[in-house]
């Protein structure tokens, strides 16, 4: 088994029995329970209701002269796959976790981007935390892409690997904060890649944000401001993305980390530094063909689709119409003949309007 099918079957296991999770307690929380579990969205504690979550209804709720966020499980969960059944239970782990990091003094400042857990019960499918009074972020700027890296290093380290870093999971307010721990699993920093062990070493931190969020943000830079903009804010993420590497890479080395992890870490570190002194061009045009076409694997996977799934889909078209010789020579289209990944997209296009989710 894979280490992805085990920890499948764990939480499998785990929610087949009566076991519960808890975090926190039920004395620090603003509301009795009895009150939260009858939350509905015209209740009066109830400020504002967003039903639009793939696997929770969430409120903004008003008590003890503050506001807070209520995650309700949704049952089933709308994403149709193992790991979207599971991603609640997987968030409560991840928050036990997490919470009890923060209250080490050596963490509590690294982890400030990740939300507070004020209470969460997997049973009762609900879990508590402080309202983030922010913005989703439209503008990708140093500030932020230098604190989002910052919170990624210490979770890198601390061996938790996030491989949903999209834009609907990312709130700015004043700080980069992450509050969304469905798809968060663990792994050995020292020995593995990510949360799959060696086995799919093209997945990593900076990867998983690229392919989740920037790269759509590029797609949109391109659109607007054109090539030379996406490009510039390309380069402005990769310094910050080395820099966070090397960083991580030595801290690793003191923590004795194996020779495939530093050889891979090292690998990527070297592609980016090259790209910066030699132009990024290649690089942009390798990694936005590998983040389009790996997120739109991901929103055909889970039958889960959106507009940009079809504004991807639109940009790996016409790359392939205007740089389909590029990609052979960059070895991207997988021995596949350029009329087969036309054919393939034109697939992905139908899939990707039937599966259209709503709110
Ligand atoms: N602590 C918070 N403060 C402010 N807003 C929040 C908070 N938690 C969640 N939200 C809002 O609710 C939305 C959905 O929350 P969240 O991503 O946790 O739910 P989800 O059902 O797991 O979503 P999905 O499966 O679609 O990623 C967020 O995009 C955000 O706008
Ligand atoms: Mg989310």
């Amino acid at each position: 088994m894979t280490p992805e099918q085990q920890r499948r079957q764990s939480q499998l296991a785990f929610a087949a029995s009566r076991a519960e999770l808890e975090v926190g307690s039920l004395a620090g929380c603003p509301l009795p329970l009895e009150q939260l579990l009858a939350t509905r969205p015209g209740s009066p504690w109830v400020r504002r209701h967003f039903a639009g979550g793939l696997t929770a209804d969430v409120y903004q709720l008003e008590a003890s002269g503050r506001l807070w966020t209520l995650k309700r499980a949704r049952h089933p969960c709308k994403v149709q796959n193992p790991d979207g059944q599971t991603s609640f239970l997987n968030e409560v782990q991840r928050r036990g976790e997490l919470q009890a990091l923060k209250r080490q003094a050596d963490w509590h400042e690294a982890l400030a981007g990740i939300v507070d857990t004020r209470y969460a019960s997997y049973r009762q499918g609900l879990l508590l935390s402080p309202w983030i009074a922010g913005e989703a972020i439209a503008e990708w700027d140093e500030r932020r892409l230098l604190q989002l890296f910052d919170t990624l290093l210490a979770l890198l380290q601390l061996g938790f690997f996030e491989w949903d870093l999209c834009p609907g999971n990312l709130l700015d307010d004043g700080r980069i904060r992450l509050f969304d721990f469905g798809y968060m699993y663990r792994f050995d920093p020292l020995r593995d890649c990510n949360s799959n062990g060696l086995l799919t070493p093209q997945h990593h931190g900076a990867e998983r944000f690229e392919t989740r969020c920037y790269y759509a943000y590029l797609l949109r830079l391109e659109q607007e401001r054109g090539q030379g903009a996406a490009l510039a804010a390309l380069e402005l993420e990769k310094r910050i993305a080395l820099e966070c590497y090397q960083r991580l890479r030595s801290r690793l080395i003191k923590r004795g980390a194996s020779a495939s992890v530093l050889g891979w870490l090292g690998n990527i570190i070297g592609q980016w530094h090259t790209a910066l002194r030699g132009g990024l061009d290649g690089l942009y045009l390798r990694e936005a063909w590998r983040s389009h076409l790996s997120d739109l694997e991901d929103d055909l996977g889970g039958q889960t689709c959106t507009p940009l799934t079809l504004q991807r889909i639109g940009w790996l078209q016409q790359c392939l119409q205007e740089c389909g010789a590029q990609l052979q020579r960059l070895e991207l289209l997988a021995g596949r003949t350029p009329d087969a990944w036309r054919a393939e997209l034109e697939q992905a296009l139908v899939k990707a309007h039937q599966w259209q989710v709503g709110g």
